[in-house]
């Protein structure tokens, strides 16, 4: 299983938004739904054995996340809209412990502290630009990685995943779009277990 928690620093924890305005009033949702994409969409096919996390920490109830799991997904489709829309549809309910949306999307009342500690015999790869280099990293197939959104982790977010004794690891000398970086993980992990 591929893991990725991805933190949206200003997403919108409400329903209240307008699809036509993804990358405005819903607090770059839209960084989050491109995440989405890459992991789990293929050519012509899905990635089963990914899950992915996404904390949103935007007004005006936050925090509020949504699990999406590859096995049991239906109706995702690859443009960004469409996957708005689910994530709207799931922003609908009034969800504290976790619930079910449509199949394989789940809403809770979980933050990044909850969710680290949910976390079960998976290792914890922390995504940033100063770790250490992925090509020299020993991976397992059963990982989880965290990631930030278009904005750093804070101090106090950071913290609460290195407390988790993580590796930090880099996926090259530049820094790269959140989705981007979701593509190069995938990619490093199916040549190393495919
Ligand atoms: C767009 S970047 C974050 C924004 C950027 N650090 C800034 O404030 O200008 C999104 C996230 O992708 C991950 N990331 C980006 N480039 C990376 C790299 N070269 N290696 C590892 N992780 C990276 C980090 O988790 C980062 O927080």
């Amino acid at each position: 299983m591929r893991r990725f928690i991805i933190i949206g620093h200003k997403a919108s924890t409400t329903a209240d938004f307008k699809l036509d305005d993804l990358a405005g009033g819903a607090g770059r949702l839209d960084v989050l739904l491109r995440c989405i994409n890459s992991a789990f969409f293929l050519s012509h096919d899905l990635r089963k054995d990914v899950e992915v996390l996404l904390i949103l920490q935007g007004p005006p109830g936050p925090p509020k996340s949504i699990r999406l799991v590859g096995s049991e997904l239906r109706y995702l489709n690859p443009d960004e809209r469409s996957t708005g829309a689910l994530i709207r549809n799931a922003l609908m309910k009034e969800a504290r412990s976790e619930e079910r949306s449509s199949p394989g999307i789940y809403i809770s009342g979980r933050n990044l502290q909850d969710t680290l500690g949910l976390l079960e015999e998976t290792e914890l790869i922390y995504l940033k630009e100063s770790g250490e280099d992925i090509r020299n990293a020993q991976l397992a197939e059963n990982v989880t990685f965290v990631l930030s959104d278009h904005m750093d982790l804070t101090d106090e977010e950071e913290s609460m995943v290195l407390l988790k004794a993580p590796k930090t690891l880099k996926l090259g000398p530049i820094s790269y779009h959140a989705d981007h970086c979701i593509t190069i993980v995938n990619n490093e992990l199916d040549r190393r277990f495919l």
